[in-house]
């Protein structure tokens, strides 16, 4: 599906805001805090059911108690986000629903300035963005992961209670289990298959012989084992006041010529790296819900060189791209220019 016209209503700093989009890419210029990245999260929130950066109320315009978001298709279908205050609203083909019905969602690859950070970060980080990445290619993904989150904030405000034992928290137990052996067994197949692909998407950007894996990084190895572990650590969990053991806790590991990447590659290696897995991100959702997702490049552009960026372009050339750049660059042809509110 292709984009061609983006409507907002106190959406953050935006109101009465329309985009008019280019089929191949649209390019938003505008200094600090015009709401570039608003626009992006807009897109993102129409297209895939929520913001990736903030629950609704955060989003609805300081002052205001609604916010809309209108998105046009060029094939003449819409889908409209509407936000009380208190309840969403998606309204697609004349109908209702409190939830993105699964035909109007949308795959979208975004490309964040805090994705170049992911190599060195914190396996929290790495966590949240391969659960964003996974749970775009399976709805199974997803709702696993909902499910355990769930079970794993029952179990800890149990542990915190002072009269609880080890039966108090079994059926929470079963379920972390039950869930995380589902989530353990996606994440190693995804990861398995990116491991796969990097090395080679790696050298077409970075132009060198270097080999690049990705490890994924789990103490959970089977479902029986990971019971017996969370029934064995109830005391020290009771004491600590939490779970400490199970997928939550997983981590990925970049690899650099056979040793961690963290610490070991250069810069401009690591841009290249995360380069490629958005590479590989895109080919994924082709090959699995079988459409080219849009691009959303918020503001990596301009800290990209010039051969990263042409590569950008190249291997999104078949996707409709929305790419922000700060500033006020004095060719402004076939820019959108955002003013601060
Ligand atoms: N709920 C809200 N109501 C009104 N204004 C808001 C709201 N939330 C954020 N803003 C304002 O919107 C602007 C942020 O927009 P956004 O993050 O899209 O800007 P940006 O152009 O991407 O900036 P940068 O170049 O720094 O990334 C800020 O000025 C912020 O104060
Ligand atoms: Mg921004």
């Amino acid at each position: 599906m292709v984009i061609k016209r983006v409507k907002l209503n106190n959406f953050r700093s935006h109101d009465g805001f329309v985009l008019d989009c280019d089929p191949c890419t649209t390019k938003i210029i505008g200094e600090n805090g015009c709401g570039k990245t608003s626009i992006l999260e807009a897109i993102y929130e129409a297209m895939q059911g929520k913001s990736f950066r903030a629950v609704d109320r955060e989003i609805v315009r300081r002052g205001d108690e609604f916010y809309r978001v209108e998105l046009e298709y060029e094939d003449g279908r819409k889908t409209v986000v509407m936000y009380d205050g208190e309840k969403k609203e998606f309204l697609v083909e004349d109908k209702k629903t409190r939830r993105l019905p699964k035909k109007a969602r949308y795959p979208i690859v975004l490309f964040e300035p805090d994705d170049l950070n992911l190599v060195g970060s914190s396996p929290t980080s790495r966590r949240n963005y391969f659960d964003r990445v996974f749970g775009q290619l399976s709805e199974k993904y997803n709702v696993a992961l909902g499910r355990y989150n769930k079970a794993l904030k029952q179990r800890n405000e149990l542990l915190k209670q002072e009269m609880v034992d080890a039966g108090d928290v079994f059926s929470w137990d079963v379920l972390l289990t039950k869930y995380g052996a589902e989530l353990r067994n996606e994440r190693s197949e995804y990861i398995n298959q990116i491991s796969e692909k990097i090395t080679e998407v790696y050298r077409s950007i970075a132009e060198n012989e270097d080999k690049i894996a990705i490890r994924y990084v789990s103490e959970v190895e089977s479902e029986s084992g990971f019971l017996a572990r969370l029934e064995r650590d109830f005391e020290r969990d009771r004491l600590l006041g939490h779970t400490s053991f199970g997928v939550h806790r997983d981590n990925y590991e970049f690899v650099f010529n056979g040793v961690q990447a963290d610490g070991s590659a250069s810069r401009g290696e690591v841009r290249s790296m995360v380069i490629a897995l958005k590479f590989i991100e895109a080919e994924m959702v082709v090959e699995r819900l079988g459409r080219p997702p849009v691009v959303l490049l918020d503001d990596v552009f301009s800290e990209l060189d010039e051969t990263r960026q042409k590569c950008l372009v190249k291997n999104f050339q078949n996707n409709q791209i929305f790419l922000t750049s700060c500033g006020s660059q004095e060719d402004l042809t076939g820019c959108v220019a955002l003013k601060r509110q």
